[in-house]
């Protein structure tokens, strides 16, 4: 079983995208509605917090989890993999979303950190995120390395998430938007070659960015990114691959009828919580 992890319902964007993909892999889905969000969090507590959620899931019988929360794949990953994992669950493995949109991105593997003649040929791509992700220069640091002439324009968009867990109407959740990507594009100067929804929740929310944004600036689709990514994965690591019957598990450590999903575009599978398991 494949565990999932987000601050709230933002992973269930990616999660959606997992099961259409591998569609024989059981999946297990934890938010943290009881913490969410994150992105304004301080760095100790958003490491705390996951540690605490991806043992939950490790406990219930996960083999691999996927941090699908930039948020935390920015700030707690690296010390997780390295500092927490090999003592707490040896043989288990945690992966992030981050990795597979920096390839995307580059079209450089992880692997090759400043790969010669190689620069990414000046594109400008705007990456929308929380505060938290913005400030990790996660992003940044890791294009730069591998293509160094891509011209990263972040914007923060404190609030968004909040809004969007909180049921906001349409109409201020699109304000709200549209005002984030007109301070984007004003920031870049240039009509961006595309553009990065880097919170797992913003896809939720993808109509409004597109509506706001230039006509025909691509939009990178993370969720894909990391499915096709995943399943890459499972094929070099067979190990992880359990062949189950597709059946996914949504907990959450908030109030399961405190999530609201009924306006998303996920299916109605994907918006049934239960709650209890950390
Ligand atoms: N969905 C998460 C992300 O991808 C985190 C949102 C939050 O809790 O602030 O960054």
């Amino acid at each position: 079983m494949i565990g999932i992890f987000d601050s709230g319902s933002g992973g269930l964007t990616i999660l959606d995208a997992l099961h259409r993909r591998l569609p024989d892999q059981d999946f297990l889905y934890l938010g943290d509605h009881a913490n969410a969000p994150y992105g304004h969090r301080s760095n100790d507590q958003i490491v705390e917090m996951t540690r605490r959620n991806v043992s939950a899931l490790f406990d219930a019988g996960c083999t691999l989890v996927v941090l699908a929360c930039n948020t935390a794949a920015a700030v707690a990953l690296r010390t997780l993999q390295q500092k927490w994992l090999p003592q707490a669950y040896p043989g288990r493995r945690i992966l992030g979303v981050l990795v597979p949109m920096v390839e995307a991105i580059t079209g450089v593997p992880w692997s090759q950190e400043h790969p010669v003649g190689h620069d990414g040929s000046g594109k400008t791509i705007l990456l929308f995120a929380t505060q938290k992700t913005v400030k990790s220069g996660a992003y940044v640091e890791e294009i730069a390395k591998r293509a160094p002439a891509i011209r990263l324009v972040q914007k923060a968009c404190p609030g968004l998430v909040d809004a969007i867990e909180g049921g906001t109407g349409p109409r201020p959740l699109a304000g709200l938007v549209e005002g984030y990507v007109a301070e984007a594009l004003d920031d870049a100067g240039v009509i961006p070659d595309a553009v990065l929804l880097g919170c797992t929740h913003f896809p939720l929310v993808s109509s409004y960015f597109e509506a706001a944004l230039p006509e025909g600036v691509e939009l990178f689709c993370q969720p894909d990114v990391v499915a096709a990514s995943l399943e890459d994965y499972l094929t070099r690591h067979g190990e992880f691959r359990r062949k189950g019957s597709g059946k996914i598990r949504l907990m959450t450590t908030g109030k399961p009828g405190d999530v609201d999903l009924t306006d998303s575009y996920l299916p109605p599978h994907l918006c049934r919580f239960e709650g209890g398991l950390s």
